[in-house]
């Protein structure tokens, strides 16, 4: 996969089973144009289907996770175009095609689409100093990839209708203690650094047990508690028919490292 060359991403495997999308548009603060999203997607896919790759971890550059959509792109579009063309859909294909974790490692702007990228992400780390935000409302308009959804599951009503009506931007000191962030580093190189022990981490479990883990832990966010429950019981049950939980837990009773067949 890190043979094909891309325009506004780049590809790389910082170490084993772990695959870094970086994106890669500086003139323009990462700005989110439909042929960066189609290289991602299909960066993402292939990384995807990849035996060398377990997690994935998306980040930008050190000034710029992503500064939004492109507003010069966007500035022309009609209703009818819009709507005809799913203008943005695609952006989702990450939260649906995509069973491995993705961490997003957030640095500088992550405002708009790229707040809702991170978003998207099944976990963020980010430095002190990053700048998330929904500023859409400055440009006469709303989110459109799924930030007024996902902001408000993550954290409350309250704080996310003043952020999205005003279009302030919150620290990433804010992100971390309102939990969008699970953790924050005063660094962009601690940043990097924790981000990719992280990913280095989850790529030694079981990837069977991973990706149910991920499935399960995001379908908190589309089910009601009961149901949630149960369809978490349901994955918990069909993970007795991999090898790797047998592996798992005769290793734990011999005081041995498992070694995991990811199978
Ligand atoms: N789209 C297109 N171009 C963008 C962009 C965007 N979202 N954000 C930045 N750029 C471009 C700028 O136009 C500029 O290009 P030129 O040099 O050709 O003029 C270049 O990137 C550098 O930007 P600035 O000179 O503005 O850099 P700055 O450091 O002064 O400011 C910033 C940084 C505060 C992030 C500012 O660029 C900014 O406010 N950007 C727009 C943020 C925004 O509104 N994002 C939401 C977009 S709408 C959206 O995302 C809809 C949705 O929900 C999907």
């Amino acid at each position: 996969y890190s043979s094909k060359s891309y325009e506004f991403i780049q590809i790389s495997q910082p170490k084993p089973g772990v695959g870094q999308v970086t994106l890669n548009r500086p003139k323009a603060l990462n700005a989110l144009c439909t042929p960066l999203i189609n290289e991602l997607n299909e960066a993402l896919a292939d990384l995807n289907a990849s035996s060398d790759t377990s997690v994935i971890i998306l980040t930008g550059s050190q000034k710029a996770f992503a500064a939004g959509a492109d507003i010069k792109e966007m500035a022309p579009l009609t209703f009818a175009e819009a709507y005809t063309k799913s203008f943005i859909e695609s952006w989702s294909s990450l939260t649906t095609q995509v069973k491995k974790p993705i961490i997003a490692a957030v640095s500088g702007h992550a405002l708009g689409g790229g707040c809702e990228l991170a978003m998207m992400c099944d976990l963020i780390y980010c430095t002190e100093t990053a700048n998330f935000g929904q500023p859409e409302i400055k440009l006469g308009t709303l989110p459109g990839a799924g930030g007024s959804q996902r902001l408000t599951r993550a954290i409350g009503k309250a704080k996310a209708m003043e952020l999205i009506l005003t279009g302030k931007s919150f620290s990433g000191v804010e992100a971390e203690k309102w939990g969008i962030a699970a953790r924050v580093f005063p660094s962009y190189e601690e940043l990097m650094e924790e981000t990719l022990k992280t990913a280095e981490t989850i790529a030694g479990y079981s990837q069977v047990a991973v990706q149910a883990c991920k499935e399960v832990v995001n379908k908190s966010q589309d089910l009601a508690l009961r149901d949630g429950v149960e369809y978490e019981r349901r994955v918990f049950h069909s993970v007795f028919g991999s090898q790797d939980q047998k592996i798992g837990m005769k290793a734990f009773a011999e005081k041995k490292k498992a070694e995991w067949t990811h199978s």
